[in-house]
């Protein structure tokens, strides 16, 4: 039988196959190529698409608006405090509510559960545009980058992600380095590696693909890798007292250009899902500068502003893998 994702939702990838995943990365391509050759066809007109924050988002949201801008369908945005969700109506209400209306829903808040619950009762496609737990429409942009620069098949692919790997990009990479059968390796003080359960759920996809997975706390299992990602040190909605904690397990594992010497390969490239703190230009770099003395986070500034960065080809591939998920659970 052939593919089908049509009326699926896309919550976790963790629910999906490796098959599956890599037939939106070639949609993505081919609409990537569509659109600078000016050559789109439009597979949405007429659709509605609801995009609910309850966190805020500059990329997220506007990749779900170009994409459907672009394919000819509508969006309603719910922002995150104008809409009646979890103070005055429940999550199983709201989806039977805007189920009605709308031909998908895009959905950012805080329990994985609530995203499910949505995908339960609405009765039509939702996507997951970051839960604590997941980050799952982030991964196709990640993957495609990745391809896009490694020119080498998927399988070889090396990247390591350096950071607080229990948030949903620590937890997002590890699993989509398990589903895609790379070498992926986590790289994290011992109290901030992926939950166990996770870990099992990545190993037994591994053992499926032939990926490798390497979950450790030494900066020098870098070694050799095509990609360094990392993400921020504490993520919306944990509370601001964890920062300082967070930077004293964190500084040894900022990407600087010692790290980058680690990987002892010339063609590494440096990627985050951003927003990055770097410097002092930003309301909570200046606030951490002041209460800390540290005006650069995960990222140094020099790497950042080096070649070695393709996080912004990377933001760009949120709009491309985006409107891929949305014509393939959607289209015509
Ligand atoms: N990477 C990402 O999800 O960015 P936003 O929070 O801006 O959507
Ligand atoms: N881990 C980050 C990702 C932001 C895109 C957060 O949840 O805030």
């Amino acid at each position: 039988m052939g593919l089908n994702l049509k009326g699926r939702s896309y919550l976790k990838i963790a629910d999906f196959s490796q098959r599956e995943l890599v037939f939106l990365l070639d949609l993505a391509r081919d609409l990537k190529r569509a659109k600078y050759a000016r050559a789109e066809q439009q597979a949405l007109v007429g659709k509605n698409i609801c995009l609910i924050f309850e966190k805020t988002s500059t990329r997220t949201r506007c990749a779900f608006e170009v994409a459907a801008h672009d394919q000819g369908a509508h969006v309603t945005y719910l922002d995150p405090a104008g809409s009646q969700i979890g103070h005055k109506e429940s999550m199983k209400d709201t989806a039977r509510v805007l189920g009605r209306m709308f031909d998908a829903i895009e959905y950012r808040g805080s329990a994985q559960d609530l995203v499910q619950e949505l995908s339960d009762y609405a009765g039509v496609p939702v996507y997951n545009g970051l839960t604590d737990d997941w980050h799952p429409t982030q991964m196709l942009a990640d993957m495609q980058t990745m391809l896009e620069h490694a020119q080498k098949p998927r399988g070889q692919i090396s990247y390591a992600y350096v950071g607080d790997a229990r948030n949903n990009m620590g937890n997002s990479l590890l699993m989509l380095g398990a589903i895609m059968g790379c070498d992926v390796r986590i790289i994290a003080p011992k109290e901030l590696q992926n939950e166990s359960h996770i870990v099992e759920m990545a190993q037994a996809r591994a053992a499926q693909t032939g990926a490798r997975i390497t979950i450790t706390d030494d900066i020098n299992a870098v070694d050799g890798v095509d990609f360094i990602h990392t993400d921020v040190w504490v993520s919306m909605g944990e509370p601001a007292e964890v920062w300082e904690s967070r930077i004293k397990q964190l500084s040894p594992y900022q990407v600087n250009s010692a790290l980058i010497a680690k990987a002892n390969n010339p063609n590494v490239k440096f990627m985050h899902c951003l927003p990055a703190f770097h410097n002092t230009e930003t309301k909570v770099g200046a606030d951490i500068f002041e209460k800390f003395g540290v005006s650069e986070l995960e990222v140094t500034e020099e790497v950042f502003e080096s070649d070695y960065n393709i996080a912004f080809e990377q933001a760009e591939n949120r709009m491309h893998t985006i409107k891929a998920i949305l014509v393939a659970t959607l289209g015509a």
